[in-house]
């Protein structure tokens, strides 16, 4: 269709602009469109199962890539174990050259990956071009910085080994840069697995590796589906598996992985609100709202897909969305003049539909502009959903395409409480011009990012990550980077007789026939009778001697203890750091008066070292703070530690007082609540302990103490949807029920096996970094 200019002015409509796709389309003729897997710094022949790829805006056929064997997934990680060694000892600085050059490449192939991206998954050209590919060149080119840095800003710490990363199709090239860049720059080495919807930017990329000479293994990638993953997820030999997906794989793969000792991180879905004040800057707050939930066809894990608006002001608020929405272009992804591309591939097409239409069927109103799709490929018009309650399935699950769902809100308190009224807690929009109203908010959400009037601001210097199912760990920032490392173990800053409870002190009284005094648990700030109405016997070292009776938990009691830490979380965690430290102080002194009767149980050094253990723990209270990032923007992100929650502790055999302690004070001086299951043979040290608690200020609730049988008590609190995290320290066979477990609501687990356990060698700074997860809160400025 022809038009002449002073039509074109008059509808002001906009032509045309394609980008042409014959560059990328040429460089797969040049491989034949056909690809095998990229292991140990060469193509792996002789693949027998091929995948097709296709194009989502036309479905016809770009390539096909192999479908990855365990054997293949053998040989990749292999490579990568072989190559481990070398890499791990290459100086930082030499490894920051090869990030740089990475960095380099893809700013020189800009255009070829975006391309390559845009035909590959559907999204527009312009945010391949303007938006995946320098982010992924950045991400590079600053992690080549921490690379170089490493030495000196992470001292004490050590790569993992070999990574299993497995990525998604939403944003394929930007996601293999947040997994590889970090994992290379810490000193491991690397198994990738791209989506199998969406290999061919990943292919390209390990091209790239091959032609600037990163050593043969240290980056390896094998194409498949799902099962491929599970070969890599399953390889005994990977240290660590880096997941981004849905939130069903990955609690899939917290299963598969349990009881392992791989290290894991998992990116998974949500549900993020969009928080829309009456004082806000509405026309921002709607081109905001464009951003959040039509950006990549709204499959994106952090797309603002619930809409809460203050109720004063929704009507007109939708007016103005539903006239922008109108304006909103859907079609060929190559399009530079269009908004919406194609979605990923039919089973998503097919799931949106359904969703919206089971919606619809349940009362939601379902609105849509005017302007047709394409019909040659996969497409869905953005959407707009009203008249749905909070608990509604459009409302709560993640629908992963381009639709929005809106509801009104009353109050700030109501806002708060509706944003977090889902099981994710991603990421989060607040919208207002009300600077205390913004920080406030922020800090009421539960998610692990919040943009205060902005939205989808990404950057390799700022953490990114899940909290609750969203899942745990961070990419990007100094957060990241941790995900990559391990503490070395760190040399015990006081030594203790051995552990053994035949060793008592010297000085201890001799065994006198106990007085009949059997403590109860301790919940809620009392000591509270056992449900089973059960006492359980401790013994001496001996197995005879009989040194007194506690009461034996069972599951009722646990709950009963959730209750009461859940009940106590909201105080504890707005206390000040100040406030928790003098606890911890107060609990230090109250414990050094009592220091005779104490290491009567144990021993004199036991309880010093127990002392001191509060001392770290109440000095870092104050102390172990966020840092202020500075992406390249008018503003900085705050990147703020948050307690867990509540917190479930299974505690060590041996140095039962020293066990509990190492493991309780870091936790509750981050602002945690707490259920601890304390030493099972020797539980006396901490029923004791009741009495310090009572007179130390410790609210009630923060602290509560289960005594009975671990494995089984512990087994509640893994299955408890109630509680956040769990620190376990046991047998092999009860971490990995507990982390199995713990697949439930993904709570976070950090886990240990007893006999290799010592308290003194955990590194303060690694505990606490478990006791917290890290919300960034990006705050843009300027009028
Ligand atoms: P998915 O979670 O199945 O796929 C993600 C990656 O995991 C792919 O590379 C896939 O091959 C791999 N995978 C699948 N099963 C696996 C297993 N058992 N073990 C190891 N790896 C496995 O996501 P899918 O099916 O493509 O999309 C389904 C829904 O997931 C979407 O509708 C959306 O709601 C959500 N999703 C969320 C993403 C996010 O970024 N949070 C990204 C992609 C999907």
């Amino acid at each position: 269709m022809t038009s002449s200019v002073v039509e074109l002015f008059e509808t002001m409509a906009w032509g045309p602009a394609p980008e042409a796709a014959e560059p990328a389309l040429a460089w797969l003729d040049q491989h034949g469109r056909q690809f095998g897997h990229f292991v140990g710094g060469a193509w792996r022949p002789g693949a027998e199962q091929f995948l097709n790829v296709l194009n989502p805006a036309n479905r016809q056929p770009l390539a096909q890539v192999a479908q990855g064997t365990p054997d293949d997934v053998e040989a990749a990680v292999a490579a990568a174990r072989g190559a481990f060694g070398d890499w791990s000892r290459t100086p930082g600085h030499v490894r920051a050259r090869y990030l740089y050059a990475l960095a380099r490449q893809v700013q020189k192939h800009a255009r070829l990956f975006a391309v390559l991206e845009s035909l590959d998954n559907g999204k527009p050209i312009r945010e391949s071009r303007d938006l995946d590919v320098p982010l992924v060149a950045r991400h590079f080119a600053y992690h080549a910085g921490w690379a170089q840095l490493m030495a000196d800003e992470l001292p004490g710490y050590a790569p993992l080994g070999v990574v299993g990363q497995i990525i998604p199709w939403n944003f394929p090239l930007l996601m293999l840069a947040w997994k590889v860049a970090p994992a290379l720059a810490m000193g491991n080495t690397v198994v990738l697995k791209p989506a199998e919807f969406t290999p061919l930017t990943a292919l390209l990329f390990a091209e790239i590796v091959q032609r600037i000479g990163v050593p043969a293994g240290v980056f390896n990638l094998v194409t498949g589906d799902g099962r491929t993953g599970a070969a890599l997820v399953a390889h005994p030999d990977v240290d660590k598996i880096a997941f981004t997906g849905s939130t069903d794989v990955g609690r899939e793969i917290r299963q598969a992985t349990a009881g392992t000792e791989k290290r894991l991180s998992l990116e998974l879905g949500g549900k993020s609100p969009f928080v829309v004040f009456d004082d806000a800057d509405l026309d921002g707050a709607v081109e905001g709202l464009v951003d959040a939930i039509w950006f990549n066809q709204g499959q994106v894990c952090c797309a603002g897909s619930r809409l809460l608006v203050a109720e004063s002001i929704e009507a007109h608020f939708l007016d103005k969305v539903r006239r922008r929405m109108q304006t909103l272009r859907v079609g060929d992804p190559l399009d530079k003049a269009i908004d919406i591309g194609a979605i990923v591939a039919p089973s998503q097409l097919e799931r949106i539909t359904r969703l919206v239409t089971a919606g619809q069927a349940a009362g939601a109103e379902v609105w849509q502009p005017d302007a047709a799709c394409p019909v040659d490929g996969w497409f869905y018009p953005p959407t707009l959903i009203t008249n749905v309650g909070p608990a509604s399935e459009l409302a709560q699950v993640e629908i992963f395409g381009p639709v929005l769902v809106s509801m009104p809100f009353r109050t700030p308190g109501e806002a708060v409480a509706l944003a977090n009224n889902t099981r994710y807690g991603l990421a989060a929009s607040v919208w207002t011009q009300d600077i205390d109203q913004a920080l406030d908010v922020a800090r009421g959400l539960q998610a692990g990012t919040v943009w205060l009037n902005s939205t989808n601001l990404f950057d390799a210097s700022c953490g990114f990550g899940g909290y609750r199912e969203s899942g745990y760990g961070r990419e990007g920032g100094r957060e990241g980077l941790y995900e990559y490392v391990r503490h070395l173990p760190v040399s015990p800053s006081v030594s203790l007789p051995a552990p053994s409870r035949d060793g008592r002190d010297a000085q201890m009284p001799e065994l006198v026939p106990p007085i009949d005094r059997t403590p109860k648990l301790y919940i809620g700030g009392k000591q509270a009778r056992p449900d089973s109405g059960y006492s359980r016997l401790v013994y001496a070292a001996d197995g005879q001697t009989v040194l007194g009776e506690v009461g034996d938990g069972n599951r009722k009691d646990v709950r009963n203890a959730v209750e009461a830490a859940r009940t106590a979380l909201a105080g504890w965690t707005a206390s000040t750091g100040y406030n928790r430290a003098q606890i911890l102080y107060y609990l230090a002194e109250n414990l050094s008066a009592r220091l005779d009767e104490f290491a009567g149980r144990t021993s004199a050094a036991e309880v010093e070292a127990s002392i001191e253990r509060l001392f770290v723990f109440a000095a870092y209270a104050d102390k172990f703070e966020g840092q202020v990032h500075a992406p390249p923007l008018r503003g900085a992100a705050l990147a703020v530690p948050e307690p867990i929650g509540l917190v479930g502790v299974a505690c060590p055999t041996a140095q039962p007082l020293l066990g509990l302690v190492a493991l309780v004070a870091p936790l509750i001086a981050m602002g945690n609540t707490v259920v601890a299951i304390p030493s099972e043979a020797d539980p006396l040290s901490a029923t004791d302990l009741y009495q310090v608690l009572d007179t130390s200020d410790v609210p009630a609730g923060v602290v509560n103490i289960v005594t009975g049988a671990r494995d089984p008590l512990a087994q509640v609190l893994a299955e408890h949807d109630d509680v956040d995290g769990l620190w376990y320290v046991g047998t092999a066979d009860g971490r990995r029920r507990v982390e199995h477990a713990s697949a439930g609501n993904l709570k976070r687990t950090w886990t240990h096996l007893d006999e290799r356990f010592d308290p003194l060698a955990l590194p303060a700074e690694e505990t606490l970094r478990q006791a917290v997860h890290t919300k960034n809160i990006w705050l843009p400025w300027g009028a």
